[in-house]
């Protein structure tokens, strides 16, 4: 089976960029070589993660990141996005683990005789345990503590970085970790959630100095995440509730960025629950940005509730994901037209997008016929919205390969690549291989294959 586009589609054109993305410790392991993090104290604690497993080894990327980068080489990619574990490149005084930083010049290094460009995540959620033992997002003093490891990383790596995003998802690491508790640090209060997110996002801003004047040729951004919301019925309450679904759970992370300022949600949060918020705040979490990256799986759908506003439905009958998240590749194009018309954008990159299921590995082949149909119909949602006038400039896969999903641990698989967790294998899904045979068979890739 095949991915394939449109012979015109801007998705086969050199300058459109394809690539997988990974995240540190998702795939690393080396937990001694590391500072703690708040993900290995959440994994520690009972009944957090679904398989009570952690990320101790995960994929041993650590130790196996040369054949990891020699597997990318060989799907053909332009691009690997992966992130910086801070608690490895730092620390705990804030000067420099050199063996750390070295871990991932290596990588850089390797990354570019492959001719292969390095996107870089500075904060894929996993915060020093020592900086959450200080009040962690809820301290404003974190947002500064970022800036300094910002400032310190992009100097060690000199000019080796095609981009850097300073986050990844402000939604999942304030929202889920300090609101919803189902993340680490699992903390579980209103105000908390929107606290960590407006540290979270003047760190943002301030690291974006930063990287603008240590690495003014790098395209940095930042990468936000995106679950479409959509009203039940088309009555005005459940319109309204799915506005102000949005409102809290999309545009609240976006519109800062952009507008210099929160939703006006922000106004009916009771007292005690909105954020502090200092004056000059806003201008810097709202300073240019090179690219946005977004990340999209799914779409949620809202009706109306008297007591919270709004509550999510689950719709019966829809096809889903094996994580449960319904696949509506409509709601992808949907978004990102919507986001155009509304903001005024720099380049999109697609930084994840992607599928877990239920994969088996049988004689060494992975059938993942499901997976790959979801590319298919994702890239063509990704066409549609270029169609439409919406600048998108590259698309990443999520995931390189199966690896920890957080609180489903190792339950869930993402990758187009398949790990036997026990013997480390990698082997290539048949969405990877399509995935592979959609990049090199774009013209152009003759005169590219030299890698
Ligand atoms: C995103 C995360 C990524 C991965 C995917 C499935 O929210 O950024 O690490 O877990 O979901």
């Amino acid at each position: 089976m095949k991915i394939s586009l449109p012979k015109n589609s801007r998705l086969q054109s050199e300058a459109f960029t394809f690539g997988v993305a990974t995240a540190s410790f998702q795939i690393e392991g080396g937990v001694d070589s590391r500072q703690t993090c708040i993900w290995d104290t959440f994994c520690a604690t009972p009944d957090k993660i679904r398989d009570a497993s952690n990320g101790d080894i995960a994929c041993n990327h650590l130790n196996l990141w040369q054949e990891d980068i020699a597997l990318i080489t060989s799907l053909g990619v332009d691009a690997y996005r992966f992130s910086i574990a801070w608690g490895r490149v730092l620390n705990q005084d804030g000067s420099i683990n050199q063996q750390g930083v070295d871990f991932y010049i290596g990588i850089l290094d390797e990354l570019k005789r492959r001719n292969i460009k390095a996107f870089v995540t500075l904060y894929h959620w996993d915060l020093p345990q020592h900086i959450e033992d200080q009040g962690g997002w809820l301290n404003r003093d974190t947002a500064y503590l970022f800036k300094d490891y910002a400032d310190k990383i992009s100097q060690a790596f000199g000019d080796r970085v095609y981009s850097y995003a300073t986050l990844n998802e402000p939604f999942c690491s304030s929202y889920l970790g300090y609101e919803a508790g189902i993340h680490a640090p699992g903390l579980m209060k209103k105000a908390y959630g929107r606290q960590s997110a407006h540290h979270l996002l003047l760190a943002h801003g301030l690291a974006m100095q930063v990287l603008q004047k240590n690495s003014p040729n790098s395209m940095n951004g930042i990468v936000l995440n995106f679950t479409p919301c959509y009203a039940l019925t088309q009555s005005a309450a459940d319109i309204q509730a799915a506005k102000q679904a949005d409102d809290y759970f999309n545009q609240w992370y976006i519109k800062p960025i952009f507008d210099a300022a929160y939703p006006d949600l922000l106004a009916a949060l009771a007292p005690e629950d909105r954020p502090e918020i200092h004056d000059g705040d806003l201008e810097l979490i709202s300073q240019p940005i090179d690219f946005l990256g977004v990340n999209f799986y799914t779409r949620a759908v809202y009706q109306a509730d008297a007591e919270q506003g709004f509550v999510q439905v689950d719709l019966p009958g829809v096809p889903k994901t094996d994580i449960g998240w319904e696949i509506h590749p409509q709601a992808f194009t949907d978004l990102l037209v919507s986001l155009n018309q509304t903001y005024d954008l720099p380049p999109i990159f697609i930084t994840e997008n992607g599928a877990a299921m239920d994969d088996k590995c049988i004689d060494g082949r992975v059938d993942d016929f499901d997976r790959l149909s979801y590319y298919q119909h994702h890239l063509t949602a990704v066409d549609n919205a270029i169609v439409q006038g919406v600048n998108i400039q590259g698309y990443f896969a999520w995931s390189l390969m199966d690896n920890f999903e957080w609180a489903e641990g190792y339950l869930k698989r993402f990758g187009i690549v398949y790990v036997d967790y026990a013997s480390q294998t990698r082997t290539i899904k048949a969405s990877g291989q399509a995935y592979s045979d959609l990049i090199r068979s774009r013209a152009h890739f003759t005169n590219n294959n030299n890698k």
